[in-house]
C-alpha cells in the first residue's frame, strides 16, 4: 500500500473518535487533509471547528464547515493532527509544514489529542529528521547561536514567514534522549515562540496506518 493510501485510512479511522455536536480541533497537512475529507461526510452532526492554519481553514471553508475562534470557548473537548516523528511515549515532533505554535495551542486546549500517522513516522528515538523551531525575526541568530550550544545544526527555512510573522529554523543533528528536558530549554530562549518537540503535551491516543490495518495506541 502507498505512503499516501496510509495517511487516507489513518485520515478516515479517526472518525470513530468524533463525536456528535461538539467542536473539533484540526491539525495541518496532507493526513489532516484525508480527515478533512471524511470529517465532511458526518458535517451536519459535528458543531464545527477549530484550525490551525489557514491552509486548513480554506479547505473547511470549502466544504462549509464552521470555524470557531478558540478564544470564545471554554476548552476544547478532541483535536485530531499528524506528526513528522513520533516515538512509543507518544511524543512527537512537528512543525514540518509550519504551522507548530498555532497547532501547540490548540493541543494545550484540548482534552484529548488524537495523532494519526502513517507508518513511516515512527521512530524509536525523535530527531531522525529536522526539528522545526519557530523564532521571532530579530532573534534568529541569537536563538541559532544557541541551539549550536545544545549540539544542534540549525538551518533557516528561507522564504517561509509563519503566519504569526516569524521565521523558522530547522534543527538537524540533534540529540533528543530526553524530549521534554529539550523541550523546556528549547522555550527557554528568548526569542523561541514554539518548539516542534510535542513531549510535555503528547498524544493521549495513536492511530497508525500500516500495510496490515489501523494500529491503535492508547
Ligand atoms: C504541520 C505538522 C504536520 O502534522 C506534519 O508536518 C505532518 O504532515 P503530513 O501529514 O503532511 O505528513 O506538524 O506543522
Amino acid at each position: 500500500m502507498t505512503k499516501e493510501k496510509l495517511k487516507k485510512s489513518v485520515g478516515w479511522a479517526a472518525l470513530k473518535y468524533i463525536q456528535s455536536s461538539k467542536i473539533i480541533g484540526i491539525g495541518t497537512g496532507s493526513t489532516i487533509t484525508y480527515f478533512i475529507e471524511a470529517l465532511n461526510s458526518i458535517k451536519e452532526k459535528i458543531e464545527g471547528v477549530i484550525s490551525s492554519s489557514n491552509y486548513s481553514s480554506n479547505q473547511l471553508k470549502k466544504l462549509g464547515i464552521p470555524i470557531y475562534n478558540l478564544n470564545n470557548l471554554n476548552g476544547l473537548d478532541v483535536y485530531v493532527d499528524s506528526a513528522d516523528e513520533i516515538d512509543a511515549h507518544m511524543q512527537m515532533i512537528k512543525g514540518g509544514g509550519g504551522a507548530l505554535t498555532k497547532e501547540k495551542i490548540i493541543a494545550a486546549a484540548a482534552k484529548k489529542f488524537i495523532c494519526i500517522v502513517d507508518s513511516s513516522k515512527q521512530v524509536n528515538i525523535l530527531g531522525r529528521g529536522p526539528l522545526p523551531i519557530e523564532v521571532i525575526p530579530m532573534a534568529r541568530s541569537l536563538v541559532a547561536r544557541e541551539l549550536v550550544r545544545l549540539g544542534g545544526l540549525p538551518e533557516y527555512r528561507h522564504n517561509v514567514i509563519t503566519e504569526n510573522g516569524n521565521n523558522i529554523l530547522d534543527v538537524y543533528n540533534m540529540k533528543i534522549s530526553n524530549a521534554s528536558l529539550l523541550e523546556t530549554k528549547i522555550n527557554n530562549i528568548p526569542g523561541v515562540v514554539s518548539v516542534g518537540i510535542f513531549a510535555q503535551r503528547r498524544a493521549d491516543i495513536v492511530l497508525i496506518g500500516t500495510k496490515e490495518g489501523i494500529k491503535t495506541i492508547v
